[in-house]
């Protein structure tokens, strides 16, 4: 629905100089809080991969949001990928360079026979996404399809996840 996607999309927030000077910080704390935009966004999210994916996957913090909604809307389960220190026994970890800063992913378990769906809020520079996928081979897994609610061009992350979907883009 063409009309709740632009509903969705206008309820993106903008804050200059967010975390730091020279950052134009997009935030989609108002769609995830609005009813129709979630249920929108949850759909368009997954729309592309529909019975490709077994499973999930969702980047620590927002990315959590996202792939719990997904994973219920599609009837899979759902697994969170998560900042450094924070997994007992992780199997895999992985470096990789932010926007604004450095941060490193784990994850624990074996996801060999499973086909995963990863999913954000935002593309920036794909440092995260681009871990996240390594992270997901590295337990064992097949990526079934990478999507994200907004990729920010000008970050360039799209050769990062070249076949990354987007259901905004500005
Ligand atoms: C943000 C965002 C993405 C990532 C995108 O998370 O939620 O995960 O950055 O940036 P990239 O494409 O340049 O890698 P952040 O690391 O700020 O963590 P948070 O969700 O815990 O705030
Ligand atoms: N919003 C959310 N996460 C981000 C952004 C942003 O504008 N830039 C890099 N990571």
């Amino acid at each position: 629905d063409p009309a709740a996607l632009a509903r969705a999309e206008g309820l993106i927030a903008r804050t200059p100089d967010f975390p730091v000077p020279g950052v134009l910080f997009r935030d989609i704390a108002p769609v995830l809080a609005d009813a129709d935009a979630l249920r929108t966004v949850t759909g368009a999210l997954a729309a592309p991969f529909e019975g490709a994916f077994d499973l999930v996957a969702g980047v620590e913090a927002r990315g959590f949001l996202l792939a719990g909604a997904v994973a219920i809307a599609a009837g899979t389960g759902a697994l969170p990928i998560r900042k450094a220190g924070k997994t007992p026994r992780p199997t895999a970890s992985v470096d990789y360079a932010l926007e604004y800063g450095v941060a490193t992913i784990e994850a624990a378990g074996d996801l060999t026979g499973r086909r995963v769906l990863l999913v954000d809020d935002v593309l920036a520079t794909g440092g995260t996404l681009r871990a996240a996928t390594q992270l997901i081979e590295r337990l064992g897994g097949a990526v079934a399809g990478v999507a994200v609610v907004l990729e920010l061009t000008e970050l360039g992350g799209r050769a990062a996840v070249p076949a990354a979907h987007a259901v905004f883009t500005a």
